[in-house]
């Protein structure tokens, strides 16, 4: 019986690029879709832009255009890029569409009726110059632990404190620069706290819903106690008006996963499908989302208790992933490791990321890092050296000698074990097994409903061998072990090669009277070389399709390694299939990158996620992932370090940390605001020399204009404590 599955990748914010961490989740789900599709299932990948909030509204403010468009260029910016990377969604969609905020207004309805909606006055900042409320991420000020400068309103990126933005020092506007003023409004809480919904999550946010891992943070966070989820914001927001709440709008966490719904909706509506078929309660469709690790409370809490609780279905399956570092660092623009989707496909080709990913994801939610050397060694090792070397070595005497044909005999059996010499048949096993136990993930639902079976295959025989290591292979994709699904594939080509070095067929086409031999070992090397593709298509389509045209072959599904190509079968002449990656290839792409600092690709803070679980959600947020030790000389050129003499200092009114102060550059003079009132008697500072940072952005502050930075040490309480040069030194000094 073929499964009806239909899975999601989460929904990438309108207002920025898609770059190579996205990639991970897109190119991870594509896998596993296309996996299912040629196993015979139907399989339907549905996505969409996340199009609301702030931050959008902002950026299309900023640009001088409506919301709309910049949403729409938006669409087209990623579909080209997931296009590129060939992601074969089934419907590519967006939140700001008639079907996503009838699912909203839906969802929104029911749960008020069922009494989980309550409406509370809420205190929060506002900018009286652009009269809106501030999301956090968009008050800015000083941390109140470490003294950090312009620092978010959730959380330090210095010290990496979680506070409130009402706590931040000097708070101002990160949209106007003014000094926000608290004010109070209405909000719309989604009482999760109300005992039915702490209740079913407690039965829900178990294996296989959810991996192992994840239950346990699930768990800890539903021990902690949940808060009630404020799923309104005020005019002006970008967003969908809450129906009997005119100026109220629905918060953009709250439509994105109903994205969900009317992407698939969407998609039903164009294939004459029954959307209730996969999302009524007792549906036999399977649901999948896939997720990064810093979403996975909005996916495993409130989403399923939002559909629980408004008659749809739950999904199947909350599968969460890790982040992507890139040599072991986080991605990092002035390293050149932020890389976009655009920038690397101008430079590679997308399927050997496709299959390094591949070659890393293992279904859990560890980290995953890209390190560019490796990424084009094993590239060249496995892809070109072993698999695609096999048909290169094997096709022209087929081609030259045999008319184009493979042999017109049955193959022969052949005993596979002397060609096992390195990996014995015992570990392989072993392996499969320790796989298996792991009782998660649909791969231990399919294993446990019969869909993964062990046919019957002579693995004394050489093609009957690579036949059976597909049960294993298949399961290692149904498990999204993809790692572990490469290990086998690429067991059986060193396989192949091994045969073939044996064999020697060269040797052969120089001898006489051994042309049905030689025949014979390209036959069955193609034979293998065949099987090797239906098992790699899912990470490398397009290779597979190429593949298909040579060997004259109708698209391949799972099922073709069970029968062997036909005796006699003509093939077309072999074409050079795939080339090694050139390192200096890579090279170029991070110059680039590392060039274009500019026009970066976010450069708009992310809405901010939920602030009564930022605790939680900080410790595996994008900004959290720890930066490698070590910094460039350039990274650290960059700062402009110069000596200065304080020509003046004095105290500012209404300020109660900061002194203004005057700082002689030799050739000219800066006014700089600092937050040492608490250790410096302004009087005592005058004449002294000191070191300030002379290029850092000009900034505008309640005090006016503060044009660069002292540097200080400073204690456990923050108390600081100002460097001075040596005696000798003169202002303007470059500090290196
Ligand atoms: N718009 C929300 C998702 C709403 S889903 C109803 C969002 N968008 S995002 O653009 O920030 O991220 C989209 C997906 O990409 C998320 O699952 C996120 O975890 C993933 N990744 C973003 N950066 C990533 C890495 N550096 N590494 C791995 N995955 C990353 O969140
Ligand atoms: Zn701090």
């Amino acid at each position: 019986m073929p499964r009806q599955i239909l899975v999601t990748s989460a929904l990438p914010y309108a207002n920025g690029s898609i770059h190579l961490g996205h990639l991970v989740e897109y190119i991870q789900t594509d896998i596993w879709a296309r996996f299912q599709r040629m196993r015979g299932h139907s399989c339907i990948y549905c996505c969409a832009d996340d199009t609301h909030g702030t931050p959008i509204m902002l950026r299309a403010e900023k640009e001088g255009i409506t919301p709309e468009a910049l949403i729409e260029r938006v669409w087209h910016e990623h579909k080209r890029d997931f296009d590129g990377f060939h992601i074969a969604f089934d419907n590519y969609h967006s939140t700001h569409t008639p079907e996503t905020r009838h699912y909203a207004d839906t969802i929104y309805t029911r749960l008020r009726d069922a009494g989980l909606i309550e409406v509370r006055a809420v205190e929060q900042f506002f900018d009286p110059v652009k009269q809106m409320f501030l999301p956090d991420r968009f008050v800015k000020g000083e941390c109140p632990r470490c003294h950090a400068r312009d620092q978010y309103g959730d959380s330090c990126e210095v010290c990496g404190a979680a506070y409130l933005p009402t706590e931040l020092i000097d708070p101002y506007s990160a949209v106007s620069g003014a000094a926000p003023v608290r004010k109070e409004s209405d909000h719309y809480f989604f009482r999760l706290s109300d005992p039915r919904c702490v209740e079913f999550l407690r039965t829900w946010i178990v294996p296989p819903q959810v991996q192992a891992e994840a239950a346990n943070k699930l768990n800890e966070w539903l021990e902690g106690g949940l808060a009630d989820w404020d799923i309104s914001r005020d005019a002006p927001y970008f967003g969908f008006e809450i129906p009997d709440a005119p100026g109220k709008y629905y918060y953009v966490w709250l439509d994105a996963p109903i994205g969900y719904l009317g992407s698939f909706r969407n998609h039903c509506d164009r294939h004459g499908l029954d959307f209730d078929a996969y999302w009524k309660p007792d549906s036999g469709a399977e649901v999948y989302h896939f997720i990064g690790k810093d979403i996975l409370y909005f996916h495993a809490l409130f989403w399923p208790a939002e559909l629980h609780h408004s008659g749809f279905r739950t999904p199947t399956g909350v599968f969460c992933h890790g982040f992507l570092t890139v040599n072991g660092a986080k991605m990092s623009k002035s390293r050149g490791t932020f890389i976009t989707a655009e920038s690397y496909l101008r430079h590679l080709n997308p399927e050997w990321l496709r299959y390094y990913y591949a070659a890393k994801l293992n279904g859990s939610m560890e980290d995953i890092d890209l390190n560019l050397e490796d990424f084009a060694a094993r590239v060249n090792s496995d892809l070109v050296g072993k698999y695609v070397n096999i048909a290169s070595r094997c096709a022209g005497f087929i081609s030259k000698r045999f008319n184009g044909r493979i042999s017109g005999e049955e193959l022969p059996k052949l005993d596979p074990s002397p060609y096992i010499a390195q990996q014995s048949q015992e570990e392989m096993q072993r392996k499969m097994e320790a796989a298996r136990k792991t009782p998660s993930g649909p791969g231990f639902i399919a294993h446990a409903k019969g869909y993964i079976v062990q046919p019957q295959f002579d693995e004394t025989d050489i093609v009957g061998w690579s036949q059976a290591r597909g049960v294993e292979i298949a399961q290692a994709y149904e498990d999204r072990n993809f790692a572990l699904a490469l290990r086998l594939i690429m067991e059986l080509a060193d396989i192949a090669n091994r045969y073939i070095a044996e064999r020697k067929p060269w040797e052969m086409a120089r001898q006489e009277d051994r042309d049905s031999e030689l025949h014979e070992v390209c036959s069955v090397a193609l034979t293998l070389f065949r099987n090797l593709t239906v098992y790699l298509k899912p990470v490398l389509p397009v290779l597979a399709e190429q593949v298909e045209s040579f060997l004259n072959v109708a698209p391949l599904t799972w099922a073709d390694v069970l029968s062997p190509l036909p005796p006699g079968h003509a093939i077309n002449e072999y074409q050079h299939l795939m080339t090694r990656i050139d390192p200096r290839k890579i090279e170029a792409m991070v110059e680039e990158n590392r060039r274009n600092l500019a026009p970066a690709p976010t450069p708009e803070p992310a809405p901010a996620r939920h602030a009564e679980h930022q605790q939680h959600v900080a410790q595996t947020d994008e900004a959290k992932v720890p930066e490698s030790r070590h910094i460039g000389i350039d990274d650290f050129t960059r700062v402009d370090l110069r000596v200065a003499r304080i020509a003046n200092a004095e105290h500012v009114e209404g300020a109660d940390k900061l002194l203004k102060l005057t700082l002689d550059l030799g050739t000219e003079t800066r006014t700089v605001f600092a937050g040492i009132k608490v250790a410096y008697d302004p009087a005592s500072l005058v004449g002294r020399l000191t070191v300030m940072v002379a290029n850092l952005a000009p900034r505008k502050m309640k005090f006016g204009m503060s044009e660069g930075m002292i540097l200080a040490a400073s204690d456990d309480q923050g108390r600081p404590f100002l460097l001075a040069p040596d005696s000798g030194a003169r202002p303007g000094m470059r500090i290196r």
